[in-house]
């Protein structure tokens, strides 16, 4: 059975809707079985006959962790550590989610796993503790980094612009960051093929990968997409709301944002033997759904 830690958050939804629709059967805890709390994990796999664990439990709120360090690097590297020791002492792989905020946002071309991480604030500097972690707890381990995320059962970028553009006139976003939004479902599909080939005694690499959609574009450029697939979907209901572009530098948050976050998938593509979807493709789909939450952006 595969235990998915933090199942009631956006990834962690996605991931037991896709392990159950491909009848891999699957348990989830959330803060019910805080990752804070080695006992209690220990307490909850006893008796369960686990397989595999998927930890998407974390500290994601970028911005507040900028003056909430410690919790956010209780969740982020402790909670981790305590999951991958516990992997280990039940002998099973341990795949843990991470993201591009680990890198400075300096690159110019797609970054691969192998690529000297530094990040630019806490959220970043807590999650690549958190790798650190896992790797030093045990050796069975997959660390999937990915980036711009938006699912079905979340707060997210798409839904927060749609009701936007549907309470404004205009919207500004900003244009000077560059990366790749990725639908829930693909890193999900992902997920589920590296499970399937484990349950199945066929081998995968452990190690780091690098799992997003396929392309390269900006928050402004997202925006535009999203206008036009919620147009064609019936949920702009403000077809005229304007997108303009901004600088980051225009729009000042706590938590500085990488620059340039584009992550070389060629590995997991490799690895796998699958090709990975267009950004383009995944937002259609996303919106297109009968998953897609009208309650949200209304
Ligand atoms: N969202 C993105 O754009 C993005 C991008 C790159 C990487 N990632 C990574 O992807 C993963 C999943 O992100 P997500 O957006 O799905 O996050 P999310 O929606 O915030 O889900 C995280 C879940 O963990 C739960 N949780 C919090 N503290 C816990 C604890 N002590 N024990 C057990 N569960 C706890 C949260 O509960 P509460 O909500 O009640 O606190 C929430 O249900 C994270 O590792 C994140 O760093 C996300």
């Amino acid at each position: 059975m595969v235990w998915v830690i933090g199942n009631k958050g956006m990834l962690g939804t996605q991931i037991c809707r896709t392990l159950k629709e491909n009848k891999i059967e699957c348990t989830g805890t959330d803060c019910d079985v805080s990752i804070l709390d080695f006992s209690a994990l220990e307490g909850f796999a006893s008796g369960k006959d686990i397989s595999f664990i998927v930890n998407c439990a974390a500290y994601t709120a970028v911005d507040k962790a900028e003056s909430d360090v410690d919790f956010a690097r209780a969740l982020n590297a402790d909670g981790p550590r305590n999951i991958a020791r516990l992997a280990k002492k039940i002998g099973v792989p341990f795949l843990h989610i991470s993201t591009d905020y680990v890198f400075d946002g300096s690159a110019s071309s797609p970054i691969s796993e192998d690529a000297p991480i530094k990040p630019i604030g806490v959220y970043g500097e807590t999650k690549a503790e958190g790798e650190k972690s896992v790797q030093e707890e045990t050796g069975d381990f997959y660390i999937l980094r990915t980036a711009w995320l938006y699912g079905w059962s979340g707060k997210n970028f798409v839904y927060t612009m749609i009701r936007a553009m549907n309470m404004r006139d205009s919207v500004k976003v900003v244009n000077d960051q560059r990366g790749t939004p990725t639908n829930c479902v693909t890193l999900a599909s992902v997920i589920l093929k590296i499970i399937e080939n484990r349950l199945a005694g066929k081998n995968v690499p452990n190690g780091i990968y690098h799992v997003t959609d396929l392309g390269e574009i900006t928050w402004f450029d997202f925006t535009n997409e999203i206008k036009k697939e919620a147009a064609d979907a019936g949920f702009l209901l403000n077809k005229d709301c304007v997108v303009n572009p901004c600088d980051t530098s225009e729009y000042p948050t706590p938590a500085k944002r990488p620059a340039y976050s584009v992550l070389d998938k060629s590995k997991i593509q490799k690895t796998l033997g699958i090709s990975l979807p267009d950004w383009k493709e995944s937002l259609k789909s996303f919106i297109n759904s009968a998953l897609f939450d009208k309650t949200r952006i209304e």
